[in-house]
């Protein structure tokens, strides 16, 4: 049996610990490319001749090449963000897999493009593997579900969202194209049929030869122009990616309605319920629900559970809608829940594992019951947005999603005989299913190769994700130590934004005690970004560096009010200002939680905070 991963052999490393190994095997995959090239038809003759090698212009080019590829490496070394330092906290970035990196850098030199099997037989392969390796960390059954890599998130939620409106606009085309499948009902049921029906109905309009006359009939023959396919209820929180999903598709920003969040950045299930409701009773159809697991600017996972149960109890209520869920950051976090054969573990046995096996020194209560069922419930959802450059360690660009039902896929194929073989020994053609054209087969072999070496289950990737939650934790904790400090004769006050953080990103605001105005606070926030982000000028001088951002009422209603009541600033001044700017770090590492560094490492961050808080109050 191969011994489980060891995350110190995972990564380059901050200090590029693992160079030896790393540029061992880059230096031995290039050479296999390059007998690749030699050995294709050995007896073919060389094209560039010695004599041409040795004249002038060969060398004047070879000379400027070299020149723009030193310029190339000053600009990336000069302006780039130092992702594998531990003093980085910011963004969703961290090293990446060394494997995922040189996967990529092999795989670059045969450049597949998995729009096409002929184009990319190796990497075509391997996309229908992770697709699989998606569908199951979702609790999907691998052999009726579907998965891919899409470039990024963005794509994946808009992927998610074209399949719901094509799913919810067929019933009423086949009514045209086939009325005989759906006699004696009514238009308003048609529009509430549940996925597993409208799949029913997909498989009789292929019995009775009507598939193809509904499809046209459909949205995707008509457009939307003969009326909106119906609403989209997203948490407040969502990425803003679901603006642009809704715009480009036809539906249209005034169909996406936003639902608050309450204290913890939750969607406030209540708050759905009554949209809900509203829907019942205006006959307004619900296109799609979107719960999020791991929002972009908390990590706040939604109740996913709630959603599904809320869904049934509409569903018996005669109003049906698609179910997406966005774990474009969170999705790999599954894997935590996950032991080797699969299996979604019990709360309790999950609690003591997580110990017993010396993944996390965090303690109980963490991760919560709550968002432990919320990732029990995934699998109830219609598709998945998984990110494998957010969570999955994997380089730009990798996105994913996961769909539940593979039958869906017939609402929203095409084809065009040039690109695609009838018989290739994939049971789909990828380019014909998906929404990009061209596509980098390096970026789905970055990310085969990580499901290869770590198995998306608690003993593989579960092992990183335990480290980046324990991180956040201790983070938090740290920050516990510093709610009152005082810093050049001020008394300073700190205060994290979720008391405890669903997952593992931790925003924070500073204020001076007393100071009750929120203007004020938000500039001496804003000045502590500027001076530990790329603001301040390079990099190098920057000792830790984050990110922001900042939170409106627009957007978030009162959801940040019991956090700013903390920091002394009063309602009436959150409806006066109305936006709280946050430092936000997605503390992703595997390295920040080593047991050797803590709590020494997070008490040298705050040092260096109140060193920087210090030098601004005394401006
Ligand atoms: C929850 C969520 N969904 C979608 C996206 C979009 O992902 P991408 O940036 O890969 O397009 C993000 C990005 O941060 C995200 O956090």
């Amino acid at each position: 049996m191969i011994p489980r991963p060891t995350v110190e052999a995972l990564f380059l490393g901050p200090k590029s610990e693992n160079r030896d190994i790393f540029t061992s095997l880059l230096g031995f995959l290039v050479e296999e490319h390059l007998h690749w090239r030699r050995d294709f038809h050995p007896r073919d003759a060389a094209v560039v001749t010695p004599a041409e090698m040795r004249a002038d212009p060969f060398l004047a080019t070879t000379d400027r090449m070299r020149s723009v590829l030193l310029e190339l490496s000053a600009r990336l070394k000069d302006t780039s963000t130092p992702w594998f330092s531990r003093r980085y906290l910011g963004h969703m970035n961290s090293d990446t897999l060394m494997v995922s990196n040189l996967a990529y850098m092999a795989s670059i030199l045969y450049n597949p493009n998995n729009v096409a099997y002929e184009s990319s037989i190796a990497t075509s392969h391997m996309e229908i593997e992770v697709g699989a390796d998606f569908a199951k960390l979702m609790g999907y059954d691998p052999a009726t579900a579907w998965g891919h890599v899409t470039t990024d998130g963005t794509v994946a939620n808009y992927e998610g969202l074209w399949l719901a409106r094509n799913l919810k606009s067929f019933p009423l085309a086949v009514k045209e194209a086939s009325p005989g499948l759906v006699r004696g009902r009514a238009e308003w049921e048609l529009l509430n049929l549940p996925t597993s029906e409208v799949f029913d109905l997909l498989d009789a309009t292929k019995k009775n030869r009507s598939f193809a006359r509904s499809l046209k009939a459909s949205v995707r023959g008509t457009g939307t122009g003969r009326g909106t396919p119906g609403k989209v209820f997203v948490p407040s929180s969502r990425h803003y990616s679901w603006e642009k999903a809704v715009d480009i598709l036809g539906i249209g920003v005034d169909q996406l309605v936003s639902i608050p969040v309450d204290d913890d950045f939750r969607m406030d299930l209540d708050r759905l319920r009554a949209a809900l409701d509203d829907c019942v009773e205006q006959e307004t159809p619900v296109l799609a629900v979107v719960g999020v697991v791991g929002t972009t600017e908390e990590g706040a996972i939604d109740d996913i559970g709630g959603i599904v149960r809320l869904r049934q109890e509409f569903q018996r209520r005669g109003l049906a809608f698609y179910f997406h869920v966005d774990a474009a950051y969170g999705g790999y976090g599954r894997s935590l829940f996950l032991d080797a054969n699969g299996r979604f573990l019990a709360y309790a046995e999950l609690q003591r594992r997580l110990t017993s096996e010396g993944l996390t020194n965090w303690g109980p209560g963490i991760p919560s019951r709550e968002v432990w069922s919320a990732y029990k419930a995934i699998p109830f959802a219609d598709s998945v947005t998984i990110d494998p450059h957010k969570m999955g360690y994997v380089p730009y660009s990798a996105g994913g999603i996961a769909i539940r039902d593979r039958r869906i896929l017939g609402l929203v194929s095409y084809t065009a005989a040039y690109v695609f073989d009838a018989k290739t020994p994939l049971d789909v053609n990828l380019g014909s299913v998906i929404l990009e054209g061209s596509k980098s087969g390096s970026a789905v072999a970055a990310v085969w190769a990580a499901h290869r070496l770590l198995p998306l289950t608690m003993e593989g990737y579960g092992q990183i994700i335990a480290r980046s939650i324990e991180g956040a934790y201790h983070f938090e904790k740290t920050l516990e130590t510093v709610r009152e400090f005082s810093v050049g004769g001020k008394t300073m006050v700190c205060q994290p934004l979720l008391l405890r953080p669903d997952f593992n990103i931790v925003c924070m605001a500073f204020n001076r005690k007393g100071n009750r105005d929120l203007e004020k606070m938000n500039g001496l926030n804003e000045a502590i970004y500027h001076a530990s982000s790329y603001e301040s000028g390079p990099l190098y001088g920057d000792e830790w560096i984050t990110s922001h951002t900042e939170l409106t009422k627009e957007i978030y209603g009162d959801a940040p009010r019991s956090f700013l009541d903390r920091l002394g600033i009063a309602h009436r001044e959150w409806d006066r200002v109305g936006t709280v700017y946050v430092l936000r770090s997605c503390v992703m590492h595997p390295w920040i939680a080593k047991h050797t560094t803590y709590p020494e490492r997070w008490l040298s961050y705050i040092e260096i905070m109140k060193k920087e808080i210090a030098e601004i109050v005394s401006k």
